[in-house]
């Protein structure tokens, strides 16, 4: 080919073409130049035409130029020599500008000689326009790290800071010549999460995830970051760009969200558990609501059937002893009286009994000391209970003394010793304990202070079931004939009507104790209590009486008993009815009357008898506790139902 250059057509192509043509022999002597070299060297072709081509640039002999042409003579290899590793060939433009070329070094043999051919191609247009792109990529980039609000840190494979952006002034207090060139570590806390993650990644195996780390300020202080990472190579060299985002502010406000989270959460569960514990307080207390307001429509009933009872149980008890005295001492009559009075005086123990339960009893209150009381007490419980059980009494002398009915309180305690007999039929112990109490708050008692007295037993205990139901009335477990279950309710009534309240506490298997609370006496009300000693009977007197009842059964029971003890007796059937008697001037020495009667009752009846004639003896004859306790004290008493012994007494007592 290259004998043809001479060749007129492809001389032309050969000046033609709009990249530069070179060609050199073996000796590196110049053989081709075309017109596009010859302007941008300024060198027309005839004048370098045989001329070495180090001699046309001396400057080229320092290149890679003369090895590549070398290597294509010799082993005809093709090379290219691109303008950003090499510094070329001193090619000008028109207006005297560099031209930035590359160059492609080619064999090119002909029949006879072999040839090098370099082809020089201008890139001075897509060089520059290149750098304009990238000046304004980077512009770009630049603007965007700059203004980024985290702190942009590279660091080479040895952990050295190479590049930082402007946020690190902010974010970690360091200016930005201040880091360059030290270890990343001075950011850090010692065992740092991040020091393991850059040793763990790499730029193949790349983990997205931002790390949570402690970093360290300029000022020693300790912050938490969120770091992201991003590897890259260059050069054949490993960085890591790492972007630091100050999350201190938020993890503190997180922390206090939590707390707050966590305190709110504490108090709805306080306030929830308070919600139950009150839910199911009051559950218990409609519980007890309900079984009290049971055992108050109970009481009702049979403290109303009770209250006839007692009036028929005191006619007929009457009439007996009246007739005992009135018929001849024949043995079969006198025993079959007797029976007859045994049985009316066993009913009348029944309706006492009802009556506890009912809280209708008559309770003569009094200064109580339980170290006495219960002592004395010890040797007709343990006749009751039989020898195979045990009774022990604790009282310390600190208990107080209460204020009850000191009666009524030896039948509850009889009915509890004879419970806790029937509950240990091979035997036992049974201990009567008693404590001060000073607030009766924790089970529903308004007033203060208390005593307990404890009746402990080591029977046979009680099923749920008949807890439950104990102190029912007429609850029983022991069969009928044998237990009438007014036992427990007639404890029950008692403390209730005394201001005080019951618990009982049993297990199968494992005894019962049953607490009776009961109030304490008052201090300085032990004078005040202290029985008033009975007056001796004067010289037994005939007395005009009389004698009000609304029913005449009990009214002529009445009559006949005070005729018996040799008085006069005028009955009135009423209230308005007595009075009228007493306006008659009918001379009396005493009024008996009966309280409950319809329209004015007995206490009505006395007041109006008292306003008229302060100085006539009144006597209230009541059934059960239907008198208003502050006034009965101004009237003497008597509770139904009486005997003629009763009577005589109240009688006696009266006229005094
Ligand atoms: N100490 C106790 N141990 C085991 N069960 C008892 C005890 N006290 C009472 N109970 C049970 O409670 C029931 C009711 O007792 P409550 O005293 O009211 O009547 P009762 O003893 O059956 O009859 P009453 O008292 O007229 O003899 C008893 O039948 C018994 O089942
Ligand atoms: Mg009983």
């Amino acid at each position: 080919m290259l004998d043809n250059l001479s060749d007129p057509v492809f001389g032309l192509v050969f000046d033609t073409v709009d990249i530069g043509l070179v060609v050199v022999d073996i000796d590196g002597c110049v053989v081709g130049w075309n017109a596009w070299m010859a302007r941008v060297t300024r060198r027309p072709t005839q004048q370098v035409i045989g001329k070495s081509l180090y001699e046309i640039f001396p400057d080229v002999r320092n290149t890679r130029l003369p090895g590549i042409i070398e290597d294509a003579f010799q082993v005809g290899s093709s090379s290219i020599l691109t303008h950003t590793l090499n510094a070329l060939l001193p090619l000008q433009g028109e207006g005297g500008e560099q031209i930035l070329h590359n160059i492609v070094v080619r064999p090119v043999s002909s029949e006879h000689d072999n040839f090098c051919l370099l082809q020089i191609t201008d890139v001075t247009v897509a060089v520059t326009r290149e750098r304009v792109l990238r000046d304004r990529q980077n512009a770009r980039y630049h603007a965007i790290v700059d203004s980024a609000p985290d702190a942009i840190i590279t660091i080479d494979d040895n952990r050295v800071i190479q590049w930082v952006n402007g946020a690190v002034d902010h974010v970690l207090g360091y200016g930005h010549a201040e880091l360059l060139g030290q270890p990343l570590d001075i950011l850090l806390q010692a065992d740092n999460q991040l020091v393991s993650a850059l040793s763990e990644s790499s730029v193949d195996q790349k983990s997205d995830a931002a790390i949570s780390i402690v970093g360290r300020y300029k000022n020693g202080k300790s912050g938490n970051f969120e770091i992201s990472l991003g590897h890259w190579r260059a050069d054949q060299r490993d960085f890591v760009t790492t972007i630091w985002r100050d999350v201190t502010e938020r993890a503190a406000a997180d922390a206090a969200l939590r707390d707050a989270r966590d305190a709110l959460q504490r108090s709805h569960d306080e306030l929830e558990s308070r919600v139950e514990e009150r839910t199911r307080e009051r559950e218990i207390a409609l519980r007890q609501l309900h079984e009290s307001q049971k055992m108050e429509s109970i009481g009702q009933l049979t403290g109303g059937v009770a209250h006839d009872f007692n009036n028929l149980l005191a006619v007929i008890l009457g009439s007996l002893s009246l007739l005992k005295k009135a018929v001849p001492q024949e043995p079969r009559i006198s025993r079959l009286l007797d029976r007859a009075i045994q049985g009316a005086e066993r009913g009348a123990t029944l309706t006492t009994r009802l009556l506890a339960f009912a809280r209708r009893q008559e309770l003569k209150v009094e200064f109580v000391a339980l170290q006495k009381l219960i002592p004395e007490m010890l040797d007709f419980l343990r006749h009751s209970v039989g020898p195979n059980i045990e009774i022990r009494a604790e009282i310390s002398q600190e208990v107080g003394a209460i204020e009850v009915d000191a009666n009524q309180l030896e039948l509850a305690l009889i009915n509890l010793a004879v419970n806790a007999r029937d509950a240990m039929p091979q035997g036992g112990s049974l201990t009567i304990a008693c404590h001060n109490e000073t607030s009766g708050k924790s089970i529903g008692l308004s007033r203060d202070p208390f005593v307990c007295i404890t009746v402990t037993d080591t029977g046979e205990g009680m099923s749920e079931a008949t807890l439950a139901r104990a102190q029912e009335p007429f609850f029983t477990t022991k069969g009928i004939g044998k237990g009438t279950g007014l036992g427990l309710s007639m404890v029950h009534g008692f403390t209730a009507q005394s201001g005080g309240t019951m618990r009982i506490r049993s297990q199968p298997g494992k005894g019962t104790s049953v607490t009776i609370w009961l109030p304490r006496a008052k201090e300085g009300s032990k004078a005040a209590n202290v029985d008033m000693p009975l007056a001796q009977p004067k010289d037994a007197r005939s007395l005009r009486v009389l004698l009000v009842d609304d029913d005449i059964l009990v009214s002529m029971g009445a009559a006949d008993m005070l005729l018996d003890l040799g008085h006069s007796v005028t009955e009135a059937q009423s209230g308005p009815h007595a009075l009228k008697l007493l306006e008659s001037d009918a001379p009396f020495d005493l009024v008996v009357t009966d309280y409950a009667m319809p329209g004015m009752n007995g206490f009505e009846l006395a007041q109006r008898v008292k306003e008229r004639n302060p100085k006539l003896p009144i006597i209230l004859a009541t059934g059960y506790a239907e008198l208003p306790a502050d006034r009965s004290i101004e009237f003497g008493h008597l509770a139904k139902p009486y005997t003629s012994k009763d009577l005589a007494a109240a009688l006696e007592k009266a006229v005094m």
